[in-house]
């Protein structure tokens, strides 16, 4: 494990601790990569989408009319991030998976107008993307601390700076990325590095009709078929493979026993790939497919179960007014 070097930027309000380094990325894509492609059913994780590429890709998915899961969170934290914010009485907010910390804002505009606000700690992945966001934030927040940590969902939770009373806040349905024996990992790492007082805020997709469902991952447009298509382009460039993308077809499916979307490349005809970078020879029958994805879809009942398998209570529910979506709030018992 690489050692932590927190580097300073020229402010005092900003640390940003980073547990990553370019060798991390290397080692985990090729032995994801190296497992994935040599099991009888092949797979990959979903983490490896997001080159600036793919993220680009994803950030157009979120503003389509069938991909209601973005719009669906973002009105929920309009309408409750007050009662969030007077419920938590949280001073810091530590935000997993921030991204460009888009959604954050509404937060962190109901945690000033309490006059709350103090702290902000983003986790992601993406050095680049925490470091941008951060210095954004920190002059649209004049007195705001921010610290950051770039690291793994993981493997860096433990990471997370202590301190204040905290709202650890999982948004944008990322916990449906987990099947459930790793979501039961990531809940009680989560919980590891609450105290009491602290509360977890969580954003879940929900079950819904087959179709829209279906609709929301494999849009009209063909851009989600892209961003699926993406993880090949990834493989292409950072492992110097051979992947013909035109060679794929995007695969979308809701699993009703499992309750997750099932994404998948599937192999238009008999054909070996070779990732040079691995010296791996890699056969895929015609018809064959290679998953790429899930994304769980849950209900009340089952996020209350599973929050409470690791020592949470579900303290507030709260759906869009369709009920698509669903933003949980829960405290250490
Ligand atoms: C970023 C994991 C929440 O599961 O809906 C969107 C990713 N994949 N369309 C999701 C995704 C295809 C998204 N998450």
């Amino acid at each position: 494990m690489p050692t932590p070097k927190p580097t300073r930027l020229h402010r005092r309000d900003l640390t940003v601790d980073v547990h990553l380094d370019p060798e991390w990325f290397d080692r985990t894509l090729r032995q994801d990569v190296l497992d994935g492609l040599t099991s009888e059913f092949k797979e990959l994780p979903p983490k490896w989408f997001y080159d600036d590429r793919g993220s680009a890709l994803f950030d157009e998915i979120t503003r389509l009319d069938e991909y209601y899961p973005t719009e669906a969170e973002r009105t929920i934290l309009r309408s409750r991030a007050d009662e969030i914010a007077i419920a938590t009485g949280a001073d810091t907010l530590v935000e997993l998976g921030s991204g460009t910390a888009d959604k954050t804002r509404v937060l962190l505009d109901a945690m000033s107008r309490f006059g709350l606000l103090e702290c902000y700690v983003p986790f992601d992945v993406s050095e680049g993307i925490l470091r941008a966001s951060s210095v954004e934030l920190l002059t649209e927040y004049p007195g705001l601390r921010i610290h950051g940590v770039v690291g793994d969902f993981e493997h860096h939770l433990a990471d997370i700076p202590t301190g204040g009373t905290q709202v650890i806040a999982l948004l944008g349905g990322t916990i449906g990325n987990f099947g459930p024996i790793s979501r039961k990992a990531l809940l009680t790492d989560i919980v590891s590095t609450m105290h009491p007082g602290d509360q977890f805020l969580l954003g879940t997709d929900l079950v819904k009709d087959p179709s829209r469902l279906v609709a929301a991952y494999d849009d009209s447009r063909g851009i989600t078929a892209e961003f699926n298509k993406n993880l090949l382009h990834v493989l292409n460039h950072r492992l110097g493979a051979d992947f013909d993308p035109t060679r794929f077809e995007h695969v979308a499916r809701f699993d009703d026993t499992d309750e997750w979307m099932d994404l998948r490349l599937r192999s238009l005809e008999d054909q070996t790939v070779r990732v040079a970078d691995l010296d791996l020879d890699v056969h895929f029958a015609r018809g064959e497919e290679m998953r790429t994805e899930i994304s769980a879809k849950f209900r009340r009942s089952g996020v209350v179960s599973e929050l409470a398998a690791v020592g949470l209570t579900l303290e507030r529910w709260w759906t869009d007014p369709q009920g698509d979506y669903a933003l949980s709030l829960s405290t250490l018992r």
